[in-house]
């Protein structure tokens, strides 16, 4: 039972958000009515004890104003306990993740999310999750502090530099769903945004089999998207880069006069380092990628390699 119109809260999109709006929908009524009996009160005894109105005005006797006060004071501190009981319950249950649970590990740093499903498959940005499965995030940070916060799941949880926090969660509803960082972690924190793709169980089955299979050139032409190598490498070349088409097997001219031969090891010096090797003619405008595994360097070689015999980039 939910009122989004009203409160303009997101989807539920997990078996616990339902817990996590429950109890705000509570803490709102409790305050409601807490703030309407006190409002009430004062706007009742303003218009009965006004100036000029004959109303008895001495105190109470002195037994009926001590029961007045145990009973009020008892009366809230229940109220209040059994509020922070249902809060803390929910909080308890969420410690340990059921062992049958999904293992999912994140990366945070500045400023994208990496995933690496159980299948071994990574993505950045994106985490695709099986519907009805409960999830569990085994998080890290390799940086400085984030905040790992899905909506509609209602599930926020920081993520920190050398320790592992972990949250879990069960997906129920399909569906896209926002993913942001919640901490302030530097000039590009608004930006540090990714998607939870919620899948039917065959689709997702489906899915891990198409990116594991994958050739790796495949893998390349993708983490060349990802990571931004196209916006400046494109099928021309334009003032931020050059175009890499045909460059593999091609001589290039270095700003210091060497004269390389593009191979493998010409294009992996060229992500890892791009300085130790910069092209005649061309600023020094590419950030090293020296975080990228051997893996997905040896992905974006073969990619690389491909576009020597292809007239276009894939799209
Ligand atoms: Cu990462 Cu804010």
């Amino acid at each position: 039972m939910t009122v989004h119109g009203v409160f303009l809260l997101p989807a539920e999109a997990s078996r616990e958000a339902i817990h996590v709006d429950q109890l705000f929908y509570g803490i709102v009524a409790a305050s409601a009515l807490v703030a309407a009996l006190v409002a009430g009160l004062i706007g009742w005894f303003c218009w009965h004890y006004r100036a000029g109105n004959p109303v008895k005005r001495k105190p109470l006797p002195k037994m009926l104003e001590r029961e007045i006060e145990i009973t009020w004071t008892l009366g809230t501190a229940f109220a209040f306990l059994a509020l922070f009981w249902w809060a803390s319950t929910l909080n308890l249950i969420r410690l340990t993740a059921p062992a049958h649970a999904m293992d999912v590990r994140v990366i945070a740093k500045q400023w994208m999310w990496k995933f690496e499903q159980p299948s071994g498959v990574r993505e950045i940005n994106q985490l695709h999750l099986p519907i009805d499965t409960p999830i569990q995030l085994l998080m890290t940070s390799q940086d400085v502090i984030h905040s790992f916060y899905v909506p509609a799941f209602r599930e926020k949880q920081d993520i920190l530099p050398d320790r592992e926090t972990r949250v879990w969660f069960t997906p129920d509803k399909l569906g896209t769903y926002e993913l942001k960082c919640a901490e302030y972690c530097g000039a590009l924190h608004s930006l540090m945004k990714g998607q939870v793709i919620v899948m039917s169980k065959a689709d997702y089955a489906r899915w891990v089999d198409k990116m594991k299979s994958g050739s790796l050139e495949q893998q390349g032409a993708a983490l060349f998207r990802k990571q931004g190598c196209s916006s400046c490498h494109g099928n021309e070349s334009n003032d931020k880069g050059p175009t890499l088409l045909g460059i593999y097997a091609s001589t290039i001219e270095l700003k210091d006069g060497r004269k390389l031969l593009v191979n493998d090891t010409y294009i992996r010096t060229a992500i890892t380092s791009p300085a130790t090797q910069q092209a005649k003619g061309w600023q020094d405008r590419m950030p090293a990628f020296d975080t990228l595994s051997d893996h997905q360097i040896a992905a974006l070689v073969a990619y690389i390699k491909t576009l020597s015999r292809s007239e276009e980039m894939s799209r």
